[in-house]
């Protein structure tokens, strides 16, 4: 199986979903939370204030101080990146909500961090529990390895890294989780560059180490890995100090032998009972395993953003943790044209800003977007390209009467053909009303087939590029008084056939809708972590 015939068997179909159990396995539900059993975890202690950059400032480096590496520091970055937002109940039943969003609310990234040694804690290797906001040593550095890492970056950091649970996603939606693992993955990343920047950090995406590379890193080679339940690699990233870029985005072979000689200790627990066997799920990690490459520095463009219009004067800090999915809107919410471009033009990739600097890859994703309510904009449908190469290829291979029109001199968003398209965007989205009754939803279209066939690897960072431009969506929405959903529901050859597209040189991969939410006042909310407050205050 190729890594095009796992995506081919994974698309919904109007009259054939992705094949999956279809029904509710509860017996084996995973466990939401990881944790490593043997040695005791470090506490970490919960923000007394919040960082307090404005919400520009989560894009914009230039006003956050640069902090230092202290434990109380790292803790709040993992707390605004990773952390929980909040529990949520009705009678009966009680769920957590994070950070990072995820498919399902089934969280299948877990973090590891590789620590320096900060007053106390040695220098190690740690995983981060969300649930008791605690890091779990899995091993410890000396300090001559710790001097190598630093002589290698040549600044002052951390490592972070993320992996996947595949099963956790596939235990509900079976062959089509390791998209989804994916998407969360991209959220995750762009969480942490966000969350890093209230620091004065920056997160850099070290591209050139292999899988096999990680898993050395975080030991995974030694791990005694639960039945199904292992835990895959996805990247590792360096966290700095903004102003001081590091001189690698990799690991000397020094460094990963070090690694590999030391001992790694912690049991992963074990999420489920038992397990249904999606057996391609672990062909597609297979197919889509990186191998070494040679390390890149990604040139960002440095173009002023279009960024005028005027946003409450919340904190950062603040959207960051309201960020809700909504799961109803009010189909007369509306935003201006100034809004809708404002939004629009953070998910572009440049220099210095926030989250795209990682440099995960050149941009391969545009929006192809269904504009329900934009005051100033004919209601339609609208394409908005993140990179200007493919603008001759999209238009030659797309539906021949789209009109292409110019919306604003200078902004790469198109009008293509006006209409109603509510009911279109719900049903090409599963039939899901959110984006239908939403202000503007959209299909991200990315380039396919030419940069998976040269490195299959691509297939994850595509949807991880997907997951970190519907991570800006969230938190837009959330600056605008409104909310965001990501639809990784959705009728893939539907979407194509709006468009026109009649192979795979471009694919849909994930959709996402804005609008006014209509609140469920029958959820009780609970804050984030009062579960622990009161067990460390008594
Ligand atoms: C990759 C991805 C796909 C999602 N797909 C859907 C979807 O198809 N329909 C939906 O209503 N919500 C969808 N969601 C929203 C999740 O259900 C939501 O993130 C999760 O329940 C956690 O809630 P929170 O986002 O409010 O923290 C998706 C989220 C992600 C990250």
């Amino acid at each position: 199986m190729t890594i095009f015939e796992y995506h081919d068997a994974t698309k919904h179909h109007y009259h054939r979903s992705a094949r999956s159990l279809g029904y509710m396995d509860w017996t084996n539900q995973p466990e939401p939370f990881r944790h490593y059993e043997g040695r005791s975890p470090i506490s970490l202690p919960l923000l007394e204030d919040d960082p307090d950059g404005g919400y520009p400032d989560l894009y914009l480096r230039n006003k956050n101080p640069e902090k230092p590496f202290g434990l109380k520091n790292v803790a709040g970055f993992l707390e605004l990146s990773l952390g929980l937002s909040a529990w949520k109940g009705v009678p009966g039943s009680r769920w957590s909500l994070r950070i990072n969003p995820s498919s399902g609310n089934l969280h299948p990234s877990e973090a590891h961090l590789i620590l320096p040694s900060i007053k106390g804690l040695d220098s190690g290797v740690y995983h981060y529990n969300s649930f008791l906001h605690t890091i779990e040593p899995r091993a410890i550095l000396s300090p001559d390895l710790w001097d190598k890492i630093m002589r290698h970056f040549h600044t002052p950091g951390f490592l972070i890294g993320i992996s996947s649970i595949f099963w956790r996603e596939s235990w509900k939606y079976g062959e089509r989780a390791f998209r989804y693992c994916n998407h969360d993955a991209g959220h995750a990343l762009a969480c942490l560059s966000f969350s890093a920047n209230l620091f004065g950090w920056k997160v850099i995406y070290l591209n050139a180490l292999s899988d096999d590379d990680i898993r050395t890193v975080l030991g995974f080679d030694k791990a005694q890995w639960p039945h199904m339940e292992e835990e895959h690699p996805d990247f590792l990233c360096y966290v700095f100090q903004f102003s001081q870029m590091p001189a690698s985005r990799n690991l000397s072979e020094a460094i990963l032998k070090d690694f590999a000689e030391l001992d790694f200790f912690g049991t992963p627990n074990t999420l489920s009972p038992d397990h249904f066997n999606w057996e391609m799920i672990d062909l597609a990690g297979r197919r889509t395993k990186k191998p070494k490459t040679e390390s890149f520095e990604l040139s960002l463009k440095n173009t002023p953003p279009f960024f005028t219009e005027t946003i409450p004067d919340l904190t950062a800090s603040r959207i960051i943790r309201q960020r809700r999915s909504a799961t109803g809107f009010d189909p007369n919410g509306f935003i201006t044209q100034e809004q809708f471009i404002a939004m629009l033009d953070k998910t572009l990739p440049r220099m210095n800003i926030a989250p795209f600097d990682v440099e995960l890859s050149p941009a391969c994703v545009h929006l192809l977007l269904f504009v329900h309510n934009v005051e100033g904009l004919k209601k339609g449908l609208y394409f908005f390209f993140r990179n200007e190469e493919d603008q001759d290829i999209i238009r030659s291979l797309t539906q021949v009467d789209f009109l292409w029109q110019t919306v604003r001199e200078g902004f790469p968003l198109y009008f293509l053909q006006a209409g109603n398209f509510r009911k279109v965007a719900a049903r090409v989205s599963c039939y899901q009303e959110i984006a239908g009754d939403s202000i503007f939803s959209l299909g991200m279209i990315a380039k396919f087939r030419d940069p998976i066939e040269s490195h299959p690897y691509n297939y994850r960072n595509l949807f991880w590029e997907t997951g970190m431009i519907g991570q800006v969506l969230y938190l837009e929405a959330e600056s605008h008084g409104l909310r965001g959903t990501g639809i990784g529901c959705f009728f893939d050859d539907a979407v194509h056939d709006i468009l026109g597209l009649s192979d795979n040189r471009f694919q849909s991969l994930y959709h996402f809708t804005v609008g006014k939410h209509i609140e469920d006042r029958r959820i009780k909310t609970l804050p984030p972590y009062y579960h622990i407050e009161r067990k460390r205050q008594n």
